[in-house]
């Protein structure tokens, strides 16, 4: 590659990562050929009305993606990103992958596939099987995804941490997303704000202007080769 990375040249590096960052492993993205929004209405599956109206449904459609996604494995990609000793994860995805591959600090903005939260108490289950446990909560009320849906608003203290991130990182590389969801969408801009040099990894680039630097290309194939030592 025309020029590789290396880490140990910069003091905190953050790793924004969208659903192309999971696609290599076979988790379908949202947009575009073959995404879950092509198959899948947000109306249906993907908002607070949608579960209030049919909680069953809503679930189903979680577990079916539960399922789907224990049937897929981190790439080499994943594997780079978890051995940098100076690097956080920022990731939209919920789908728990970075975490599998050995990431430790990863800070998901869109919740998570493996947890449930209580409408009323707000009580929170990690419930990493197939199929949930419970989706009741002990206080009688429903338990449902603990996911940002359409409509929802990001967790304060999610959203803080993320940008204190980035705003203190050195390096942004952003993976795998199409930019279009709010407010993950304006964190390259914060990121080239900061002072951090800025590069997006895509077959397909956003466009945005904030990047340096940006790589066509799989995000499993780009990453091994970009922090490769030679
Ligand atoms: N490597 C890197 N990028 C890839 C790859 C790959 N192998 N394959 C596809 N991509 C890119 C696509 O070109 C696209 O830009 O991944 C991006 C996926 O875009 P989206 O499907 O819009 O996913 P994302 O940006 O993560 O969506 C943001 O939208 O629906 C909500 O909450 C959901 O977190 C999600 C948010």
């Amino acid at each position: 590659m025309e020029q590789n990375i290396n880490p140990a040249t910069y003091r905190e590096i953050v790793f924004f990562t969208g659903a192309g960052m999971s696609a290599e492993s076979g988790v379908p993205t949202y947009r575009g050929k073959g995404g879950i929004w092509g198959s899948y209405s947000i109306d249906e599956y993907a908002c607070q009305e949608a579960f209030d109206r049919n909680p069953e449904k809503v679930l189903g459609f979680h577990e079916k993606r539960r399922k789907s996604v224990l049937d897929c494995q981190p790439h080499e990609g994943h594997s780079v990103v978890a051995v940098l000793p100076n690097a956080k994860v920022v990731t939209q995805n919920i789908d728990g992958m970075h975490q599998r591959a050995g990431s430790k600090d990863v800070i998901e903005l869109h919740g998570s596939l493996w947890r449930l939260r209580c409408q009323s108490c707000g009580f929170r289950k990690e419930d990493l099987a197939e199929s949930y446990e419970t989706t009741r909560c002990d206080c009688g009320d429903r338990l449902r995804p603990d996911i940002i849906w359409f409509g929802d608003m990001l967790d304060a203290v999610v959203m803080s941490k993320a940008s204190q991130a980035i705003r203190n990182c050195d390096l942004f590389v952003s993976i795998g997303t199409s930019g279009t969801v709010w407010p993950a969408a304006g964190f390259p801009d914060l990121a080239k704000q900061s002072g951090a040099y800025c590069i997006e990894i895509n077959p397909e680039p956003s466009g945005a202007s904030e990047y340096d630097r940006v790589i066509v290309g799989n995000a499993g194939e780009v990453l091994p080769e970009l922090f490769s030592e030679s």
